[in-house]
């Protein structure tokens, strides 16, 4: 593997707290191209990213999260939905159920990355009220919120986490 890519991967760390300071315009515009660029069903990108930076719509978002006080902290939160009739049209409902969610979570996982490799932090929630979330963000046509990331410069150093050891996981047949 790619060493530059494996240090990458490796010292990507969930921040939960950010900096007062903007994200220029054109980072944003990095994380959204780089979120479109993975793979999807059928190429149909079954999924739809809204980008919050309004204060008041961060506080319903720290609410319908459960309080995860970071969403307001981070310049800009962005939601990933999935978009499950889009994909229902072509593949059933596997498209529906699973590919819709899968290409939404694809798109969350290259913003996340790129978000650090641009010198940026996040942490992935999904632990929100879907409702609420769908109400906040006004959501139609059965767009269904799948992760929440709120993205900033941190401002806490990160905990590493250790991961399971690789023969729990791995079966090689
Ligand atoms: C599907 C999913 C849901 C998560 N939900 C939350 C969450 O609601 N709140 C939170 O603080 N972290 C959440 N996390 C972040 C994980 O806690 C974190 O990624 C994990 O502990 C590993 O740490 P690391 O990201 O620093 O490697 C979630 C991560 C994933 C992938």
């Amino acid at each position: 593997m790619d060493k530059i890519f494996f240090d990458l991967i490796s010292s990507r760390h969930s921040v939960r707290a950010f900096k007062n300071i903007p994200i220029p315009e054109e980072i944003i515009d990095s994380i959204i191209n780089a979120a479109v660029k993975g793979p999807s069903s059928g190429n149909l990108q079954s999924y739809q990213i809204f980008i919050v930076s309004k204060i008041t719509e961060k506080e319903k978002l720290v609410e319908a999260a459960h309080g995860q006080n970071y969403i307001r902290e981070a310049p800009i939160v962005m939601i990933f939905c999935a978009d499950p009739i889009r994909c229902s049209v072509e593949y059933g409902p596997r498209g529906e159920q699973l590919f819709s969610i899968q290409d939404a979570t694809i798109a969350c996982v290259y913003s996340q990355i790129t978000a650090h490799d641009l010198g940026l932090s996040s942490v992935w929630i999904g632990s929100f009220d879907e409702e609420k979330v769908s109400d906040i963000l006004k959501l139609k046509n059965n767009l269904k919120p799948i992760a929440i990331l709120p993205i900033g410069f941190a401002n806490e150093t990160p905990q590493i986490t250790t991961r399971r050891p690789i023969d729990q996981i791995i079966h090689k047949i």
